[in-house]
């Protein structure tokens, strides 16, 4: 798919951005390229929305396992895809030019995880680290990764400072905690 002149990688400089072809823009009119991956689910479609009034170019990647497509921006370009699904996604940072990825596909029902944890191991560890490779691959940067308060189990102050120690009490926060402190996000 042909990406729009606009959307066409820029080049910034004491955050003026100097198009191709010489063309200032003051970085208040800064837009990127975003993929969000699980952008059809609850959290993700309004992320997108908030994007998209900031004038940033979405793309919205979800398997639609758990999302509604009609929840998705139509502004927003959307693939139905699963992220264990390397040549769909390689295709789609690629085609979009993605500079940056808003990480927000996983499981998250703590019950379910707790009767199957190997399934949210795959989705929420294995599928994410390929999403990591795909982006190393694509010489994509930028990643937020949206975690969860599950990481620090059952704390001991409320409200929960980020620097309090994890410790999961169900496989959803350690599959959550094992993708955000295993080697994955510094690679
Ligand atoms: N809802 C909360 O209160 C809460 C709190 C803390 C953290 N989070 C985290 O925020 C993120 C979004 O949560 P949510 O409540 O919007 O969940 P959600 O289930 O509504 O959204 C997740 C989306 O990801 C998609 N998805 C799941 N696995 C996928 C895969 N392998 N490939 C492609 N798409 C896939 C689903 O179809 C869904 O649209 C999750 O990572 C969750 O762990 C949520």
């Amino acid at each position: 798919m042909a990406v729009p002149l606009h959307f066409q990688k820029p080049i910034i400089l004491d955050r003026t951005i100097i198009r191709e072809g010489g063309q200032r823009v003051p970085p208040y009119k800064f837009h990127m390229r975003v993929l969000v991956t699980g952008g059809a689910g609850y959290i993700g479609s309004v992320v997108t929305e908030e994007l998209i009034g900031d004038g940033h170019h979405v793309v919205v990647y979800d398997n639609l396992c758990k999302g509604h497509k009609r929840a998705v921006n139509a502004s927003a370009d959307f693939v139905e895809a699963d992220l264990h699904d390397v040549a769909t996604l390689r295709t789609t940072l690629r085609d979009h030019q993605i500079e940056a990825v808003i990480h927000m596909a996983a499981y998250s029902l703590v019950g379910e995880s707790c009767a199957n944890p190997a399934k949210y191991y795959d989705n929420n560890v294995v599928a994410g680290l390929k999403l990591l490779d795909t982006m190393i691959e694509a010489q994509v940067k930028r990643i937020v990764f949206s975690s969860t308060a599950a990481t620090y189990g059952n704390a001991e102050t409320q409200p929960i400072d980020e620097s309090a120690p994890t410790a999961p009490s169900n496989p959803y926060g350690e599959t959550k905690l094992t993708f955000e402190t295993g080697d994955a996000l510094v690679r």
